[in-house]
């Protein structure tokens, strides 16, 4: 097994949250320099497909490339092998896809990448869900328990973290330890609107927590000087 990948030292990851890969590129070249990644998902690959993602990976920039998995092993396997391909850094599945889904995904991620493998990541339960729906899906509420069962899960199965709100650090570092990587959205700078984020931290208290990257969209990328803003995020976190 290769070592778990380096994350960058800045913590801060922005959610290009657009299908316009023009946008999303000077997005990326006023962020270059104040944040530590960026991460393109289901909105932006459906619209510019593997060149788009190439394109971000030219700029540089380590990208997640949240695209969140969910099908049989061997469909997932090949997934991911094609995205490590592509030079994503963390690449994500859903931790519910189960325990042969899990190692397929791992298992693909490591012979595509060798020792530059990306990260993966699970999703545990959507935060867009609450018990009501977890009931109606026939699965156990509440749903914390439901996430730190499917953290633990996906840390067995060799997966190196989950993306997990703000308020979910503290069970799920408990429940798989310190090295386990914690991607936290929901992330708020006190100067910034909450949009339709509820539960939300500031990048300091999230860091403070024990999140290792923190996913930032329109707080940076709404702003009036999107570069002001990530240098203020970074400044703030230093
Ligand atoms: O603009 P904002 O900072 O709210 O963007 C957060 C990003 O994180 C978006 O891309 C959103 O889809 C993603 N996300 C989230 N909550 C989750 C999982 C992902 O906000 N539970």
């Amino acid at each position: 097994m290769t070592d778990t990948p380096k994350l960058p030292d800045n913590p801060v990851f922005v959610a290009l949250d657009t299908p316009d890969l023009d946008l999303a590129l000077r997005w990326c070249e006023a962020v270059r320099g104040h944040v530590g990644g960026v991460k393109t998902g289901l909105e932006f690959f459906s619209a510019n497909g593997a060149d788009g993602v190439r394109t971000i990976v030219d700029t540089g920039l380590p990208i997640f490339l949240d695209l969140k998995f969910h099908d049989i092993p061997n469909t997932v396997a090949g997934a991911v092998r094609a995205v490590a391909g592509l030079g994503a850094a963390i690449v994500n599945v859903h931790a519910s896809g189960g325990p042969a889904m899990l190692d397929a995904a791992r298992n693909a991620a490591e012979q595509a990448g060798g020792p530059a493998r990306p990260l993966v990541i699970a999703v545990t339960v959507l935060t867009s869900m609450d018990d009501g729906d977890l009931r109606a899906v026939g699965q156990a509420a509440p749903a914390e328990e439901q996430v730190v069962r499917l953290a633990a899960l996906s840390r067995d199965h060799g997966l190196d973290g989950v993306v997990c709100s703000p308020a979910e650090i503290g069970p799920i570092r408990a429940a798989c330890g310190p090295d386990f990587k914690l991607i936290v959205p929901g992330i708020r700078p006190d100067w910034a609107v909450s949009g339709d984020q509820k539960r939300i931290t500031t990048p300091r208290e999230a860091r403070d927590r024990g999140a290792d990257v923190l996913v930032i969209g329109r707080p940076i990328t709404g702003a009036d000087d999107p570069a002001a803003a990530a240098a203020r995020i970074s400044k703030e976190l230093a």
